[in-house]
């Protein structure tokens, strides 16, 4: 690997700059506002692709956003590693809130401050810089296949789609991820399984029009106080789901991989400090890790209604609005989850209000095997660079396409991700170590030596 670790060196500020450019444009796949810029990203990946070596490099047209594909195959009776990631960010509101602009990118103290710097730009053109080293040194081991769709942060719903239609071109061993975290740069770890996601919106309708709240007030049902009441009653005192049925699914996890879970050195105090929070709050039974990863859970995303402009208005307002997701664990379906939401949010509804339920996307939770010779690679990898053997641990995000392979083109993942849990992804002030990005290119190209082998 020394002409490799040679060849970082020297090309150190050109891979950083080239992610610079990258996280300059504003491809926010959420808002139609962004849509040039996303295909701007898509047209980036593209020619980096190229521009890295790769050979039958397309940009592929969907119903949405691009994917962009690209291969290089070096012998047919060698292994494959398909490499997805995704070029599309999450919206940066509030922009107040960043301590410098989200789309003009920044290092300080030793952190790229980016929307889309950990998720996912940083992370996936991290493969595009490793596999520009590897090919351009003689030491790509084995076929390699990039995959990089732009609707990630909406859902993928093109990508299934697309990997049905090219089942056959994009055959492979192992799907090689990073799009994920570590518990920090000292404790480096794998992520071993994500949750599953079931997101919809919910209407609440009372009078058929806004009305003034003390002509009506006390004897109208006002849809905001009821949606309050109902939301509440989604937890019981033990902070248990109350939707009739929703733990039907759900598998114990084993003592032995409880027990793991208790030993990873996840230092709660650093946790509630981080967050400015006294103490933290979850279902009953149940450490913080094991809350985040083992257990099902429902959250509001956002409520809204009513009147919120300057000043005061007394209204009773006719409408009221909540988003609201449900990370559901390995055996629930999302499906099943969205329709178990459904009847239960009718049934609790009051006869003085109307209530629409719908669903937006969704997605099924993943685990992934610690003994398969990917795992196994990708440990070794992270032991060589970090000098530590990584910690198997399950994290509390979703990754829906991860199932989706699995079922399609019968292929397990590798979650190989180099961001931190502190990262602040989907959030202000987004960032990502210029220490992890380097490292990243670094240890993936032991990835693959150590899987050819
Ligand atoms: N990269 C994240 C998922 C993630 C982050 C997994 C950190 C593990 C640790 C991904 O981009 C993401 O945000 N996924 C969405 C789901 C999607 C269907 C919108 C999520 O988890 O909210
Ligand atoms: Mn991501
Ligand atoms: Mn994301």
């Amino acid at each position: 690997m020394e002409p490799l670790n040679q060849y970082l060196e020297t090309n150190k500020e050109r891979f950083l700059n080239e992610l610079f450019d990258l996280l300059r444009i504003p491809s926010v796949s959420a808002d139609p506002k962004f849509s040039q810029d996303v295909h701007k990203a898509a047209e980036f990946v593209k020619e980096k692709l190229i521009a890295a070596g790769a050979d039958n490099v397309a940009l592929c047209p969907t119903d949405g956003f691009p994917i962009i594909y690209g291969e290089k195959i070096i012998d047919e009776s060698k292994p494959t590693v398909l490499c997805y990631g995704h070029y599309d960010v999450q919206p940066a509101d509030p922009y107040e809130l960043w301590t410098s602009p989200p789309f003009e990118p920044v290092v300080k103290d030793g952190n790229i401050f980016a929307r889309g710097s950990a998720d996912d730009k940083g992370q996936m053109y991290m493969h595009v810089k490793a596999f520009e080293a590897m090919l351009k040194n003689n030491a790509l081991p084995c076929n390699i296949k990039f995959m990089i769709e732009g609707e990630e942060e909406v859902g993928s719903t093109n990508l299934e789609i697309f990997v049905r239609n090219n089942s056959e071109k994009l055959k492979c061993d192992v799907v090689l991820i990073s799009d994920t975290s570590m518990i920090s740069n000292e404790h480096p770890s794998i992520t071993t399984g994500l949750r599953g996601l079931a997101y919809l919106e919910v209407e609440v309708t009372g009078p058929n029009r806004d009305l003034h709240s003390g002509v009506y007030g006390g004897a109208v049902a006002n849809p905001i106080n009821v949606l309050c009441d109902m939301i509440a009653s989604l937890h019981d005192e033990k902070r248990r789901v109350t939707i009739p049925r929703f733990y039907d699914d759900v598998q114990d996890v084993s003592a032995e991989e409880r027990a793991a879970t208790a030993k990873a050195p996840f230092d709660l105090a650093a946790y509630k400090k981080d967050l400015d929070m006294d103490d933290v709050m979850g279902e009953e039974g149940f450490s913080t890790l094991e809350r985040v990863s083992i257990r099902p859970t429902l959250d509001v995303n956002g409520i809204w209604g009513g009147y919120i402009g300057q000043g005061a208005k007394t209204v009773l307002p006719s409408k009221a609005y909540a988003k609201i997701s449900m990370r559901l664990v390995p055996n629930q379906s999302h499906e099943k989850i969205t329709r178990l939401f459904e009847t239960h949010f009718e049934s609790i509804a009051p006869k003085a209000v109307k209530v629409k339920v719908t669903p937006h996307h969704g997605g099924e939770a993943a685990v992934t095997p610690i003994d398969s010779k990917a795992y196994l690679a990708a440990a070794k990898a992270i032991q060589k660079t970090y000098g530590k053997m990584p910690i198997p641990l399950r994290t509390g995000g979703s990754i829906p396409i991860v199932t989706m392979f699995e079922k399609v083109l019968g292929t397990q993942s590798v979650l190989l991700g180099f961001g931190l849990d502190s990262d602040a992804i989907h959030s202000p002030n987004e960032h990502y170590g210029v220490f992890n990005y380097y490292k990243g290119i670094e240890t993936i190209p032991y990835f693959f030596s150590y899987f050819a082998q």
